[in-house]
């Protein structure tokens, strides 16, 4: 096999048999690499042009019930100092966040139990009859199919819980006491309810090889979500994976330039933890596909206590200092920040 060859029947037909894939990532040297990111870029400027759309990310609690191994906020760190921003709060940087012209929120959080649905219900009211024209992403972890329903109802627009690895026995390996098929339930019920879904995976997770990758690339194919979030593993300094490698930011923007061919249509941010491993990591992840950047918005008095893995990025700017810094960074590269909804090209509103 050739891997240019691949590539270009990757781009052609975006899709690639499982063989086709795994050759390419065990063969993916610097002159292939650049190819498939010029191939990637291609598609990403005949689908979205050079525009990358802006989301304002409120990270509203750093309670979580649950346990994944590698990730900081973790039930079992005692070490982390917990905070809830209150629905006042909330609301604040949401304001903040128009005034900067944002039009889309994330609100992210741990999987925390003190928001119940009728909670979270009335943040998303409060918020989507304030400002009507915002569409409202949730990634608040595994709820019940009722429960996504009634957020949906709320006014919630998108959801974003990535699979996290598509392998069944990695998955079990990283998360004590989840289930990987309720997980999969999870994206299933979201997506037939008519949320937006996002789904995504780490890179260079400890024990994770090519083949995984190849099944996380086969379920985004098969599951067909509206956005992927893709980033590296980076350790965090209070967990057992402490001492693990990260992934690296080559693998990293090889994997979303493929995601990119695979999905032509597919909203891909590139992420905050690829921005933390290299200074110019968000700035690569755009020239390969990726088309969103999810500014931070939260108050800065909390921004530090959301850690999921060591050296994360913007945690001592105001929103708008991220806004400006985050603008720069897009036109100098070459690209132009769009600061509409940016729904999903096949998404029916
Ligand atoms: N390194 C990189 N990404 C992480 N996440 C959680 N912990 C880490 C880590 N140590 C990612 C997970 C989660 C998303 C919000 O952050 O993929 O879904
Ligand atoms: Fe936050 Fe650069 S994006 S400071």
């Amino acid at each position: 096999m050739d891997p240019i060859a691949l590539i270009d029947e990757l781009y052609e037909k975006n899709n690639l048999s499982d063989e086709g894939l795994l050759y390419l990532l065990d063969h993916m040297d610097q002159r292939h690499q650049h190819y498939l990111v010029e191939r990637a870029h291609d598609t990403r400027m005949r689908v979205y042009g050079n525009r990358v759309f802006m989301r304002g990310l409120i990270e509203f609690t750093n309670y979580c019930k649950r346990n994944c191994t590698y990730c900081g906020i973790r039930r079992e760190n005692d070490k982390v100092e917990r905070y809830r921003l209150t629905p006042g709060q909330i609301m604040k940087s949401a304001e903040t966040g128009y005034g900067l012209g944002y039009r889309t929120y994330v609100l992210q959080g741990g999987e925390d139990p003190y928001f119940t649905d009728e909670r979270l219900a009335g943040i998303i009211e409060a918020i989507k009859s304030r400002f009507p024209d915002t569409a409202l992403t949730l990634s608040v972890g595994e709820r019940s199919r009722e429960s996504y329903q009634r957020l949906f109802d709320a006014g919630a627009d998108r959801y974003l819980l990535r699979h996290e690895t598509a392998s069944r026995e990695l998955y079990e390996k990283l998360h004590p006491g989840m289930s990987y098929d309720n997980r999969h339930r999870c994206l299933l019920d979201l997506k037939d309810i008519g949320y937006q879904v996002g789904a995504g995976f780490m890179v260079g997770l400890p024990g994770q090889g090519n083949k995984h990758l190849v099944e996380d690339l086969r379920f985004l194919k098969s599951f067909r979500p509206h956005m992927v979030g893709i980033g590296p593993f980076i350790p965090h300094h209070d967990t057992l994976l402490k001492e693990e490698p990260a992934g690296t930011v080559s693998q990293t923007v090889t994997l979303l330039a493929m995601v990119r061919l695979l999905l032509p249509e597919v909203l891909l941010p590139a992420t905050t933890a690829l921005g933390s491993l290299d200074n110019l990591g968000r700035e690569m992840g755009i020239q390969a596909g990726a088309n969103v950047v999810m500014p931070n918005l939260s108050p800065t008095e909390v921004r530090d206590k959301y850690l999921l893995y060591d050296g994360k990025i913007c945690t001592g700017d105001e929103a708008a200092e991220c806004r400006q810094c985050i603008e720069g960074r897009i036109t100098q590269a070459g690209f132009a920040i769009d600061m509409t909804r940016g729904d999903h090209p096949g998404w029916r509103a």
